[in-house]
């Protein structure tokens, strides 16, 4: 039960209330499973013959196993299972008078996580996309919105499901005890890409939080490389700003991910396919081929070196 993405793996406080919840269920449901099948393998194995061999049953019999085992068994097990989930429930989600001040918000979109970093000072805000560095070892707050339907936000080994609802604000306290990379996933059927709207938490300890951090609000570094430095100039003259920001440059436009920091990351397209020279090539020339639905469009016009000096430049983004 290591699996990444196992709700009975958990590695933190939240997730490991509802594995503990979730233990007795799954035993409870594999013993009646057992239990039901049984019965079903000696209804069907008990009498063999012919018609003529078995008259007609007495109808008037079996009244105990309607009373034990359709009302009684699943009425406590029922019972059972209602007041354990209801005092789980009690604990989530987080309510908005309890939160902390979340530092992170939450934006999901179709099909991608818009993450924005909120600090005490206007200098300390960041956003990024599709991963959300947190520290281990404290709770975390993040507020979850959306821009267009209902998504939900899913890390099976921190939490459980909280959904991102139009017009509201829902809030979430993660918490992570060990390092490591957690995968989440939208768990909200949302439209083409739902499946392909993914994402990862990635949990490291304070000082690596903070490097992490400190990274993160700088604007973009000032291209050194000539290569580089002539792939923002593509950049900039083509449709890219229109939908894209990179900080401390022209580009301010929040429709797709933002990219000050995209070399930093390790994916493209919401956790669909690595992030490597290959297939950012492929995804600025035609990222729907890549991911069917995608509202990156196909940007054919570049010339070859045009191209290459446009992915050094996405390279070069760190
Ligand atoms: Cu977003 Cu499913």
């Amino acid at each position: 039960m290591n699996g990444a993405r196992s709700v009975l793996a958990p590695a933190g406080p939240a997730a490991r209330i509802l594995a503990e919840l979730g233990w007795p269920l799954l035993i409870a449901f594999l013993i009646t499973a057992a239990v039901m099948w049984g019965l079903i393998a000696w209804v069907a194995l008990r009498k063999r013959g012919t018609f003529d061999e078995h008259a007609p049953s007495d109808a008037g019999g079996g009244l105990g196993w309607v009373i034990i085992g359709g009302f009684i068994v699943p009425g406590v097990a029922f019972t059972a299972s209602f007041v354990a989930t209801i005092g789980v429930l009690r604990g989530f989600p987080v309510e908005q008078e309890q939160a902390l001040a979340p530092e992170i918000r939450v934006i999901g979109r179709q099909w991608w996580w818009q993450v924005e970093y909120r600090g005490p000072r206007l200098a300390d805000h960041f956003v990024t996309a599709n991963e959300i560095h947190i520290p281990i070892g404290r709770p975390v707050d993040i507020e979850l919105a959306t821009a267009d339907v209902i998504h939900s936000f899913w890390v099976p080994r921190l939490h459980g499901k909280v959904d991102l609802v139009p017009g509201m604000k829902n809030t979430i306290r993660i918490e992570a005890t060990q390092a490591g990379v957690y995968p989440g996933a939208c768990a909200e059927f949302c439209g083409l890409q739902h499946a392909g709207m993914r994402f990862q938490v990635i949990a490291e300890g304070a000082d690596e939080y903070q490097q992490w951090l400190e990274r993160q609000r700088r604007p973009a570094i000032a291209m050194t490389d000539p290569q580089a430095s002539r792939g923002e100039t593509v950049f900039m003259r083509a449709a890219c700003p229109m939908c894209h920001a990179v900080a401390g440059t022209a580009a301010l436009a929040t429709v797709g991910p933002d990219l000050t920091h995209l070399a930093s990351r390790s994916t493209l397209g919401a956790g669909w396919v690595p992030k490597d020279i290959a297939t950012l090539h492929a995804w600025v020339m035609n990222a729907p081929s890549l991911k069917p639905g995608t509202r990156m469009p196909a940007l054919t016009q570049f010339t070859g070196p045009e191209l290459h000096d446009l992915v050094a430049y996405l390279e070069a983004l760190r």
